[in-house]
């Protein structure tokens, strides 16, 4: 049984938004490794760069040449020396020659063959002895800012986390009640809502922030109640996007809000609405205001660093210097190899920043973050609540927690 890489091809595919994105397929002699890259759309601005600068199309054709040879033959357990080899052959400090994505999707469908030739799912091939956990799902529920139209809230994303599941069984369906009872609240407030959702699965209705935020809320109360199980509210802010260069520009409800006020902003909805967790709450430069804000709720609410982090070690690195946020976004191709992605996990671990491993918005029904979350010990998955590409994922999560022998939910 041989894992040395014997093929490897790459195609262009389709993304949810209808975008082209990168599949990679690897081969070794018994095993099999299928990946596909997904894109953000609120990207951070120190992200490596997803796409080859000449474009797909280009470094699809030079693929065979350029960089078939410099892989076949690799042990494909040898991930960092694969990452290595992409590394040299993209030749940019950003990854702008290979594009991240194609970077990310070889080398996590190297590791799917290793696993494969192993004959083991990929989440133990990489997760070694596993403390048999599996994360909570963060269901993506109302979609607002740069994933939804104009009318819609400016907060990108309104999302739940089921904390009172027993299993994942239980999370997901919990999730998908409360999306469910939030679309039935949103028609009753705006009669005209047609039902649209945004790129990641939630409702994109025609509401202020406020009459989502309420609309979250209750809905958790009653899915809660009803069920049995807690389910608590969160957010994605995504505020890079509304900042003007002095103040955060909250169109759909006509305020301007400067570093101080989005801060109290921030406070005052984490008590208001007992928010469990919160995802850039500040653009992606302020590690002051993270910092601060860390300082005042970081004991009863997860601040979460996405845009700010980029999954880079060396940004994280400061961040923990700084105080700022408590939890980080774990998007691989952000960081473009699944090696890199691994030393930001284990720095934020080490330094007791919760790991939460997400999809982008524009996705494909690739399932390998589910198996990262698991092989990672992330408490946390973000990977929406519904949508073909969103259950990719919930669905491979039920799988696995079924192959495990003791499957609890994980612990903060
Ligand atoms: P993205 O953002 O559009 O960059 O994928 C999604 C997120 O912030 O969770
Ligand atoms: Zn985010």
């Amino acid at each position: 049984m041989s894992s040395a890489i014997e093929n490897i091809e790459i195609r262009k595919i389709l993304d949810s938004r209808g975008n082209a994105t990168v599949e990679i397929d690897i081969t070794t002699e018994s095993g099999f490794g299928r990946v596909a890259a997904p894109s953000g759309a609120s990207t951070g601005a120190l992200e490596v760069v997803a796409f080859p600068e000449a474009g797909i199309d280009k470094l699809i054709n030079a693929f065979p040449e350029r960089v078939k040879p410099e892989l076949v033959g690799i042990n494909a357990e040898e991930i960092v020396l694969v990452d290595d080899i992409l590394k040299k052959i993209d030749g940019t400090d950003n990854l702008s020659s290979l594009g991240g994505n194609v970077t990310v999707a070889i080398s996590l469908a190297v590791a799917k063959a290793a696993a494969s030739s192993h004959d083991i799912p990929l989440y133990l091939f990489l997760g070694g002895k596993l403390k048999n956990e599996i994360p909570y799902p963060l269901g993506n529920m109302i979609n607002g800012g740069a994933h939804a139209g104009k009318n819609a809230p400016d907060i990108q994303e309104f999302l739940v986390v089921p904390v009172g599941a027993q299993n994942i069984s239980e999370a997901v369906f919990a999730n998908s009640s409360v999306h469910k009872r939030i679309g039935e609240l949103i028609k009753v407030k705006d009669t005209r809502f047609t039902g649209g959702k945004g790129d990641e699965g939630g409702w994109a209705p025609n509401l202020s922030n406020y009459d989502a935020l309420n609309i979250q809320s209750r809905a958790c109360e009653e899915i809660s109640d009803e069920t049995g199980i807690n389910v608590r509210p969160s957010l994605d802010l995504a505020p890079s996007a509304l900042w003007d260069g002095s103040k955060y520009v909250y169109s759909r409800e006509g305020v301007s809000r400067d570093t101080g006020e989005q801060i109290e902003f921030i406070e005052e909805i984490i008590d208001t609405y007992k928010m469990f967790f919160v995802e850039d709450p500040l653009r992606e430069d302020d590690f002051e205001g993270f910092s601060e804000l860390t300082r005042k709720v970081g004991d009863k609410c997860i601040i979460c660093g996405d845009d700010i982090f980029v999954t880079n070690s060396n940004i994280l690195s400061e961040g923990i210097a700084r105080g700022a946020a408590n939890a980080i976004i774990i998007k691989p191709n952000q960081i473009g190899t699944l090696s890199d992605t691994y030393q930001t996990v284990q720095l934020a671990k080490n330094n007791n920043y919760i790991p939460v491993v997400s999809h982008r918005s524009g996705e494909t029904t690739d399932e390998t973050i589910a198996h990262l979350a698991v092989a990672f010990g992330a408490p946390l998955i973000k990977t929406g609540a519904i949508g073909g590409e969103r259950i990719a994922k919930l669905n491979e999560l039920i799988r696995i927690e079924e192959q495990m022998t003791d499957p609890k939910m994980a612990t903060f």
